[in-house]
């Protein structure tokens, strides 16, 4: 054991209540009894379940490293017991992201998102937990540019000297299962020509280059590539530090007020705007959508989690709101066509190969 904290956010969609919209309070209420047993047997430093749409949610801190397999065991089991509960009430799709019967020694490739750090504790440590409910991973790959990267967004890399340096990107290759490092500013060119493609390409962490100081961590499961087919969007998680030599708290919030195309929505089938919401919002039932975004705030204490801060319950994000709902009928407009429609890529574990199979015989030369 070091004298690090780890900061590990699992979450997996255990059923929906109703359909993918929201959350059942039981499921919640089992989570937190099977946290709360962990906390008292010592193994949590401290933990916070919450939600994200149909999304359970588990933050926990502690000191066993990344990748720990008590903690992941610790995760795997509370889904499993939620998906029991789930079950009893025939919530919709009891047990959706667990792709596996067994638990063998982590989380990963098993069907939950994961986003996990481990550092020293600052003199004071703010860190925004992001959540993400219909859509994926690569949802994120913007908004890190514009924190760690983008000098119209953040102040600090232009006026604080401690990461005046810039940051390392490591970005994820999902479907090569390749990763490579990428240095801003020096880099950016060729980073964005990656990070662009966010369906391929993820960025997974973030170090300022000065120290190799962990930065932000994000979770980049994609569960189709898991699974082969279609079952439900990876909503996705992301850790990020803040303040002193970092982004600020307003510098790593500051690119959520731009309602970004994500994919996602409907079916997990569809392009929208990312709407960032405060908590009690974060029940996405206009076509099943749009994707929504929670930040959660808080300031650790000896790995104890002072929070959360609902931290787009802000009005100043109101107008990114009013516009994700300009941008979401603009995009309803199109109905099945694309872009709003993902295009046939993105459709391969849907309805298009069935289809393809059945009007097979009729195709003829043109
Ligand atoms: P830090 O220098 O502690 O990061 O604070 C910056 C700030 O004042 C926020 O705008
Ligand atoms: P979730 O991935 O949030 O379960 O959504 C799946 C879906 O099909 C929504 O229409
Ligand atoms: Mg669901
Ligand atoms: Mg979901």
């Amino acid at each position: 054991m070091s004298g690090k904290i780890t900061l590990s956010v699992i979450k997996a969609d255990v059923g929906g209540y109703v359909g993918h919209s929201s959350m059942h309070p039981d499921l919640m209420n089992a989570a937190e009894e099977r946290l709360s047993n962990a906390f008292d047997k010592g193994l949590l430093i401290d933990y916070h379940v919450t939600r994200c749409g149909d999304d359970l949610e588990l933050i926990m801190t502690h000191k066993n490293g990344l990748d720990n397999e008590k903690i992941h065991k610790l995760a795997w089991d509370t889904f499993v017991s939620c998906t029991e509960i789930a079950k009893e009430l025939k919530l919709y799709g009891a047990g959706q992201d667990l792709l596996s019967d067994a638990f063998s020694g982590t989380v990963k490739g098993m069907g939950p998102g994961v986003a996990e750090m481990e550092f020293e504790e600052r003199k004071s440590e703010p860190v925004i937990i992001f959540m993400a409910d219909k859509t994926s991973p690569g949802a994120w790959n913007l908004p890190i540019y514009k924190i760690f990267a983008d000098p119209f967004n953040t102040a600090g890399l232009v006026i604080d000297p401690s990461m005046h340096g810039g940051f390392k990107f490591e970005v994820v290759d999902v479907y090569e299962h390749k990763k490579i490092i990428l240095s801003a500013p020096d880099e950016i060119y060729d980073l964005l020509m990656f990070i662009g493609a966010m369906r391929r390409f993820m960025i997974k962490n973030v170090y300022r280059k000065s120290d190799g100081e962990i930065a932000a961590a994000a979770s980049t499961q994609k569960l189709s590539l898991i699974a082969g087919r279609y079952v439900g969007k990876d909503d996705p998680v992301l850790i990020v530090r803040c303040q002193s030599g970092l982004p600020a708290v307003g510098e790593v919030l500051e690119p959520f007020a731009f309602s970004h195309l994500v994919e996602g929505w409907m079916r997990g089938s569809h392009h929208g705007p990312l709407m960032p919401v405060p908590f009690y919002e974060a029940n996405p039932s206009r076509f099943d959508g749009p994707p929504r975004v929670i930040a959660a705030g808080f300031q650790l204490c000896g790995g104890k989690l002072i929070g959360p801060r609902d931290l787009f319950d802000d009005p100043a994000f109101d107008e990114a709101r009013k516009k994700a709902n300009e941008i979401a009928n603009y995009m309803r407009s199109h109905g099945p066509f694309e872009p709003h429609r993902l295009g046939l890529d993105d459709m391969e574990y849907t309805t298009m190969p069935q289809l393809m199979k059945k009007l097979e015989g009729r195709f003829v030369p043109e």
